[in-house]
């Protein structure tokens, strides 16, 4: 086994099960500790002695120390010991290179069983795939293998720099409260109800977004906070319903000040805790509709290429049907090139397809270059023009696939950069050794939101605009471009941030616009548009996931491989079993009844049918 801990013993000040070296032989010592593993060789008893710093092998010599031999004969995995012995050194080719004490053991002189342990419901002592659901059960008993233990140490480490590094700068790190208002970042609320206030309740915040504005008004031009943030909203493999963030704000900045503290605080943590290259610094800085045009998302992986391909010029007189309807309208036809995909089997093709139609996409088209020609279901409509325009026009070649997408610009992004993530995973073609970083900035400040039939924030209502857009503020919001940016790592959005509305008018119109009535402006947002009122200061800043960031120099599969206690996909907590029912006398006393047919039982197979 490798070294698997990564904090140097020594800085605790007292003997580890990593602390043993060479130079101790000879020393009497007392080690704490649990079985790691134990072998029993007929005559001597050997125990890997495991805690967070690493192993020690300790030895039980029936000739010499017999009561502790017997003893160590009835101990299993996981028991807590605590030992005494003498260090020595390993006999002649036992050592073990693999192993920072590996050249030593320690011969047991006394032994004292400081707990049992059942036998664990998984392995602790092997990097095995064990049931997530199992793991989340026993969280306590995951958290000590191997993988959870380096997980969390890097997770604290990466905490402690940025700490370190925001400390030094002159960011002072100031608390915000849980229990606030809604603070609105797009998704619901979560909420505690008021037991003083029955019919009252507090919002757990989306983000810190307003306190921190409102330090920026007090005067502390340079705040963060490591934050924790609460969404009810859907999960998906990086997302949690409460999850940690650095949070940012500075007084007196443009966009590129946020961006350049975080690029040289980012370079430096891939640095210090990964062995990733960075593929490019500066970081490239793509405005949103440049990202959207080439990879169709807002969130690249820049670590490969398959860029989205625009053949529409080429196919505007197609006599065939589905393009030219969809040029017609205002649409557009773009495509991405499969490299080596021209052997593709059909099946191969239907799943491709299948994946576009999730996407929206009426259909797909594909194109196989072959050395005797292109190969297509859509080539006896089109001309000769045509196919070249979308085999060697979208830069196909002798062996390539081509992907083709006919439908509005929103579709056709969304098809092609999942069929492009697609091709990624399927060919490789990302480096795992490689951390991609690029700023995604300019986004929009408004999109449509169909349901509510209204212009809303992309990002959260506070977000500035540029200034040379203005004038189309009221005439056409939907290309107003906002003071945003993303910082994008490997295909993640890992952070996202804002300059702000610093005059209560720039942060009216955009309430307006966003179509809240302007009597209820003050019971929602009243403290921070009074406070724009009192001398505040221009100001912006930025949140940065910790999770996803843990997760990608983790080279983590989920967020949860990164947080200690994590609910699971269905937001549940399996091992306190949270959300649960609450008692009549709780409901009572903050005023609350629940509808019978709205009740729930996420623990009913676990209680046997019937709960509450
Ligand atoms: P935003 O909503 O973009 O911005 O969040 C910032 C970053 O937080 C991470 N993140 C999440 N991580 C895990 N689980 C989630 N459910 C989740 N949601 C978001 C992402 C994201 O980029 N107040 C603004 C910041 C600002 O404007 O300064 C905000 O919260 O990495
Ligand atoms: P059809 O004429 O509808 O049977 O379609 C013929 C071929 O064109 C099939 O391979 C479809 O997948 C493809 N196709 C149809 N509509 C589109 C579209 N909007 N974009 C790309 N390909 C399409």
């Amino acid at each position: 086994m490798s070294e698997r801990y990564d904090v140097d013993p020594s800085v605790t000040g007292k003997l580890t099960c990593g602390t043993l070296r060479a130079g101790n032989v000879g020393q009497t010592v007392t080690l704490n500790g649990w079985v790691h593993r134990r072998r029993d060789l007929g005559g001597l008893i050997f125990v890997d002695l495991r805690d967070r710093y690493g192993l020690t092998q300790v030895v039980f010599n029936p000739q010499v120390t017999p009561d502790a031999h017997a003893l160590a004969s009835g101990v299993r995995n996981e028991y807590v010991l605590r030992v005494s012995g003498a260090v020595r050194q390993r006999p002649e080719g036992t050592d073990n290179a693999k192993l920072a004490t590996g050249g030593i053991e320690v011969e047991v002189h006394n032994l004292e069983i400081l707990n049992e342990a059942k036998t664990p419901p998984f392995y602790i002592n092997e990097e095995v795939e064990v049931d997530e659901g199992l793991r989340l059960t026993h969280r306590y008993l995951d958290l000590r293998r191997a993988g959870m233990q380096r997980n969390i140490l890097l997770r604290h480490a990466i905490v402690a720099r940025m700490r370190e590094i925001l400390g030094g700068l002159g960011f002072v790190d100031v608390e915000t409260p849980l229990l606030i208002k809604s603070t609105p970042e797009g998704a619901r609320d979560f909420l505690v109800p008021s037991s003083a206030f029955p019919g009252n309740f507090y919002a757990l915040p989306q983000s810190p977004q307003q306190l921190k504005q409102l330090l920026m008004v007090a005067g502390f031009d340079r705040y963060y906070q490591i934050a924790r943030c609460f969404r009810d909203e859907a999960q998906r493999a990086d997302r949690q319903p409460e999850f940690t963030q650095l949070d940012v704000e500075m007084s007196f900045v443009e966009p590129n000040d946020v961006m350049e503290l975080i690029e040289r605080l980012y370079l430096e943590l891939t640095e210090r805790f990964t062995g990733k290259r960075v593929r490019e610094s500066p970081f490239p800085r793509l405005t949103y509709s440049e990202a959207m045009a080439r990879f169709g998302n807002d969130r690249p992986d820049l670590r490969f290429g398959v860029e989205l391909q625009d053949a529409s010029d080429g196919l505007r007189g197609t006599a065939f049907q589905a393009f030219a309807q969809t040029l017609a309208t205002g649409g557009q036809v773009k495509a991405i090139v499969v490299p080596g995909g021209a052997e593709y089997t059909r099946r191969e093709i239907e799943e491709l397809t299948e994946l576009a139609k999730r996407a929206g996409a009426k259909g797909l088209a594909t194109l196989a270059v072959r050395a005797d020609g292109v190969r297509s279901p859509i080539a006896k409509f089109l001309s000769p023009e045509e196919v070249e325009a979308l085999s060697g026009g979208v830069g196909a070649e002798v062996g390539d696939l081509v992907l083709a997408v006919a439908d509005t610009p929103a579709v056709v992004a969304k098809a092609l950069s999942g069929l492009r993530e697609e091709i990624g995973r399927r060919l490789g073609l990302a480096d795992p050794d490689e951390m991609a970083y690029c700023w995604v900035h300019e986004f929009p400040l408004f999109e449509w939101d169909e349901e509510g039939q209204r212009w809303d924030a992309t990002h959260n209502p506070f977000s500035g605009f540029l200034a040379e857009d203005a004038p189309l503020l009221e005439t056409d919001p939907g290309v107003v471009r906002a003071k945003q940016y993303d910082l994008v790592g490997n295909g993640h959005e890992l952070g996202g941030g804002s300059v702000r509305n610093h005059r209560r008018a720039d942060q009216e119109r955009l309430f307006a616009l966003m179509g809240y009535p302007a009597e209820e402006l003050p019971a929602r947002f009243g403290a921070l548009l009074e406070a724009l009122d009192y001398g505040a200061p221009p100001h912006g800043g930025i949140a940065m996931g910790i999770d996803r960031l843990a997760m990608l120099f983790a080279d983590a599969e989920n967020i949860r491989e990164v947080i200690a206690f994590p609910k699971n996909q269905r937001g549940l907590d399996l091992m306190f079993e949270a959300p649960d029912r609450i008692g009549e006398d709780q409901l009572d006393d903050v005023g609350l009844r629940i509808e019978p047919d709205k009740r729930t039982a996420p623990w009913a197979d676990r209680r046997g049918g019937h709960e509450g």
